[in-house]
């Protein structure tokens, strides 16, 4: 599909994690934003982005959808078949309102491998959004954005894959050397503006973005360094963590899955390991990657941990 300009911006689920991120770097880069929330969302957007309400029916989005150039998901879930299935809606109504180019809600790991949903089960739904979008791409094109390990989320989540970082306690898992691909929400947003701005680059495309290439040990020895405080360690196993949260999810508890991303990120898979394998974008788009001490000094002083 032959592509112009992008200049009108509509981000879907706008008030979430990735979503905020993605406002910010859309305005900064000068594109005119519209935000999308369901219908219950009681948040307020920036002043410069149109905020708009939807009940996800086809004909409702397709209606906002019309005069858009790009549409952006950042809806999440992690249980099979919810919010990330309905994509397929957004793809149609895209398609049907004339828009360009379609990003889905991928921000993670890497989709391409196509064992994914073996090791974190609700990423079947995004492989499932990427066929469909493949089988479309004669009528709008699309843009897989992959970050591996959502860093500065992770970070905010005490204990998520070991890290309590104001308790100062961490589990290291596999001796803490495994090499993985950390990307801060920010630098998430940012990537997503940068391909928009690099369309006919980046179109049908899996983007491979990050801040830094980390291992634990890494993490750990910057975040002594930044607080001027030891850690209080204690070893783990990447296969025992990723198969205390497969028990769990078998046994009816989504939140099991957290176990899962995190054995994921350390290595389970392979599936947060591409900078080598597959080659980073961040030049192509002029996406300058992070200092990972500078990152940590800033965030443990924001923190005030
Ligand atoms: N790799 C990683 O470590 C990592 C970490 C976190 C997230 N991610 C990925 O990043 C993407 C976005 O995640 P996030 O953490 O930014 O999400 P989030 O903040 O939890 O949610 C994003 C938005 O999704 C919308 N939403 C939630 N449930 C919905 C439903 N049932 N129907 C329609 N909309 C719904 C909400 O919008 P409204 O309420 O405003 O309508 C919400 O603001 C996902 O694909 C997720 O898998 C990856």
């Amino acid at each position: 599909m032959a592509t112009s300009p992008i200049k009108m911006v509509l981000v879907i689920g706008a008030s979430g994690k990735v979503g905020k991120s993605t406002v910010k770097a859309l305005l900064a880069e000068g594109f005119q934003v519209t935000g999308l929330t369901r219908e219950s969302s009681q948040v307020t957007l920036p002043a410069d982005v149109k905020h708009v309400k939807t009940d996800y029916s086809e004909a409702s989005l397709r209606e906002i959808f019309k005069g858009h150039d790009a549409v952006i998901s950042t809806v999440s879930s992690i249980v099979p078949g919810d919010a990330l299935a309905i994509q397929k809606t957004f793809v149609d109504a895209a398609i049907a309102a004339g828009v360009q180019v379609f990003v889905p809600s991928e921000y993670g790991v890497d989709t391409s491998n196509r064992s994914a949903p073996e090791y974190i089960p609700f990423l079947a739904d995004k492989l499932q959004t990427l066929d469909y979008l493949k089988s479309k791409q004669d009528q709008i094109s699309w843009i897989a954005i992959c970050s591996g390990s959502m860093f500065d989320w992770g970070l905010n989540i005490p204990g998520f894959a070991g890290w309590d970082v104001l308790a100062r306690t961490v589990t290291i898992y596999d001796g803490g050397d495994v090499r993985y691909e950390a990307t801060n929400l920010d630098q998430v947003g940012r990537a997503i503006a940068k391909s928009l701005r690099k369309l006919e680059l980046a179109k049908n495309q899996y983007v491979y973005v990050n801040s830094f290439t980390v291992t634990q040990n890494k993490i750990l020895n910057a975040l002594e360094r930044v607080t001027g405080e030891r850690f209080n360690v204690s070893k783990g196993n990447v296969e025992e963590l990723w198969q205390e949260g497969d028990a769990k999810w078998k046994e009816g508890q989504p939140l099991g899955v957290i176990s899962m991303l995190a054995g994921a990120i350390y290595g389970k898979g392979g599936l947060a390991q591409y900078s080598a394998s597959k080659g980073l974008w961040n030049e192509k788009l002029g996406l300058e990657q992070e200092n990972l001490e500078e990152f940590l000094r800033t965030y443990v002083a924001e923190k005030k941990q």
